[in-house]
């Protein structure tokens, strides 16, 4: 069974998607989180941000691997970036990176392979559109700009990385949703299918059992 889960930036998507896979006991897949891994080795390497053969090479020959170095660290040929893929710098690199056709395929071939094999929650921006179109359940979160910069600056410190003031936070989210709706390959857009649930005034458990519902067919 695949679960697909797309939103915006800061709708809660990572958290939502973690607790109901642990709770249906599927895997879980944080595709951002790719993005975010090709982005933070291009800063890393000096590869312009507009050097899509370039950027589509590293997404094609670094295999990106979760759980490698712990629980919730994320990987990239072989070395643990979990703290660096969450920084403002590569909160800015990502958006253009993951406007590239040849990066997206790259990515979008691993992604397909992860869920071929296994149960599994998947979130994203194009997870329900592109990625898996059949996916058993597609959800949408949405969420207010406000409580999802409010919601994105406490999530970075608890993590102790990446921006934390709520007025940059917002800039910057609105800024990258843009981008990510606005680009022509693979734009966030909700499914036609999907079933959009706006979280801003729900609490977690609600959210997480209100998508467990869904997927068990306890919610029409
Ligand atoms: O979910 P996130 O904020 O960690 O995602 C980081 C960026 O990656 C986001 O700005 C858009 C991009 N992304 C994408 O284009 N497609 C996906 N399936 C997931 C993320």
């Amino acid at each position: 069974m695949i679960i697909a889960i797309d939103g915006p930036a800061g709708s809660g998507k990572s958290t939502v998607a973690r607790q109901v896979a642990d709770r249906l006991g599927f895997q879980y897949l944080d595709t951002g989180a790719m993005y975010r891994a090709v982005a933070y080795r291009a800063l890393e390497e000096g590869v312009s941000l507009d050097d899509e053969p370039a950027l589509a090479r590293i997404a094609g020959s670094e295999p990106i691997a979760f759980g490698e170095s712990g629980p919730g660290t994320v990987s990239i040929a072989g070395r643990d970036v979990t703290h660096e893929i969450r920084t403002a710098q590569t909160d800015r690199a990502v958006s253009p990176v993951s406007a590239w056709p040849a990066v997206r395929r790259a990515l979008t071939d691993q992604q397909r392979g992860y869920g071929r094999s296994h149960d599994i929650v998947m979130e994203g921006r194009d997870i329900g559109t592109v990625v898996f179109p059949d996916a058993d359940l597609k959800v949408f979160l949405t969420a207010r700009p406000e409580v999802r910069a409010h919601r994105r600056g406490l999530q970075n410190a608890r993590r102790g990385v990446g921006e934390t003031d709520e007025a940059l936070l917002l800039a910057s989210i609105l800024e990258r949703d843009d981008r990510d709706a606005s680009r022509s390959a693979a734009p966030l857009a909700k499914a036609e299918d999907a079933v959009e649930v706006d979280t801003s005034d729900m609490t977690l458990d609600e959210v997480i059992a209100c998508i467990v519902d869904l997927a068990t067919g306890e919610r029409p």
